[in-house]
């Protein structure tokens, strides 16, 4: 058989490529911070109820491919506070984890040849299926100060096969957190030019909980051209039961439910009991950890402000630092030194679009703050 030359092209998926290089999966000694997933268990609360309402026969039928009332009910609510916003539920469809959201959001809108833009560094995955379906990145370039994209850009990257802008925010990998006004203003280009602005928010809750991310929701129109991506596996520890949300308007709805009934039916019902469970029971726990996790950003912060250290902090926020590497080959290699001599892991820059060979990931969240001294001194000794 021959492969789809699209996905021949693809690169592998890096999380198992970077595992492949420990030796020793399970030493003590290993700082892994290769991939995004909390460190902790589900609540026990949501345990408890997830075991129950299994035992009882809950949640094995497929459900409505746009997801149950009562999560999209629930997180119609906790946008519309979060947000200071007025959506519906009927503008919430539930998906298998936001990876998948993504997927039929680009599918739904772009054909082969089509272009996205995208800001660098891009978090593999979009990068990855945009190659899948033969789609060009146009790139928004890094600001190696800020790791804050600029809307200026935008204009000289149209092109008549033009169909979105893709934001992360808080951003994979760089942890930065997009200012309200930055992310109007790719709105207002996205408006202007009659693209799709998608905004993939699977960090939202990592973030001060008082002040809304951005105030697109407020827009009378916003469904003309905004598309929220969101995910539960972070906020409620649920990576494995696989949901997550598309937030967007009603024709755009139609067209993703074709692509979901054929791709997944419906998402995960026991994912979604356990989301609505989350979103209806656990905003206390969800604050608990959003600090957990501020405290733990803060701690890194702290931990690489030693002079001897070369290695730089260029942004930090939710659950990634975005580090610049004082070598001068690529970051491929640097990371691989660094688990195989130092036992750290972390993910190489390159991983994460063109130019970031000077740049690794450090998923910071799943690392116990009381080692990152450790995590510092190993940097230091890799100097030598
Ligand atoms: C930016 C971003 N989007 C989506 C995902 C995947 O989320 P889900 O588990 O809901 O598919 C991740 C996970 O690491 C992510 O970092």
């Amino acid at each position: 058989m021959i492969p789809n030359t699209y996905v021949a092209q693809c690169s592998a998926a890096p999380i198992s490529e970077v595992w492949s290089w420990i030796k020793d999966p399970d030493s003590p000694n290993l700082i892994d911070m290769c991939q995004a997933v909390p460190a902790y268990l589900p609540a026990q609360p949501l345990r408890d109820y997830l075991g129950h309402a299994i035992s009882n026969g809950e949640g094995a039928g497929y459900t409505s491919i746009e997801g149950i009332e009562p999560l999209r009910n629930a997180l119609a609510t906790d946008i519309n506070q979060r947000y200071q916003a007025g959506i519906n539920a009927n503008d919430a469809m539930i998906t298998a984890g936001c990876n998948q959201a993504f997927c039929a959001v680009i599918d739904a809108l772009c054909q082969t040849g089509d272009e996205v833009i995208v800001a660098l560094p891009c978090y593999f995955n979009h990068q990855m299926w945009l190659t899948i379906r033969g789609i060009t990145p146009r790139y928004l370039s890094l600001n190696p100060e800020t790791a804050i994209p600029d809307p200026a850009e935008v204009t000289g990257l149209l092109s008549e096969r033009t169909k979105a802008i893709v934001l992360v925010s808080p951003n994979n990998p760089t942890g930065a957190t997009y200012s309200p006004e930055c992310i109007e203003a790719f709105y207002q280009l996205a408006k202007q030019h009659n693209l799709a602005l998608i905004v993939d928010e699977t960090y939202r809750d990592f973030i001060d909980p008082d002040s809304p991310p951005h105030l697109l929701f407020q827009h009378a129109d916003w469904r003309d051209t905004f598309i929220h991506l969101y995910s539960f596996s972070k906020v409620f520890a649920l990576t494995g039961h696989r949901v997550g949300a598309i937030v967007c308007g009603q024709p755009f709805q139609a067209e993703l439910a074709k692509i979901q009934d054929c791709a997944i039916i419906c998402a995960s019902h026991t994912g979604q009991l356990a989301a609505t469970y989350g979103l209806q029971n656990l905003h206390d726990w969800k604050l608990e950890k959003s600090e957990a996790m501020s405290q733990r950003a803060d701690a890194l912060r702290k931990a690489f402000k030693v002079p001897e250290l070369t290695y730089s902090l260029v942004s930090v926020g939710a659950y990634f630092a975005y580090v610049k590497h004082p070598f001068e080959v690529d970051s491929h290699q640097v990371s691989k030194r660094l688990v195989e001599e130092f036992e750290v892991l972390c993910l190489p820059g390159v991983f994460f679009g063109e130019g970031q060979e000077q740049y690794l990931r450090f998923a910071f969240a799943n690392v116990d703050e009381v080692r990152f001294p450790e995590l510092v001194k190993r940097l230091i000794a890799s100097q030598a």
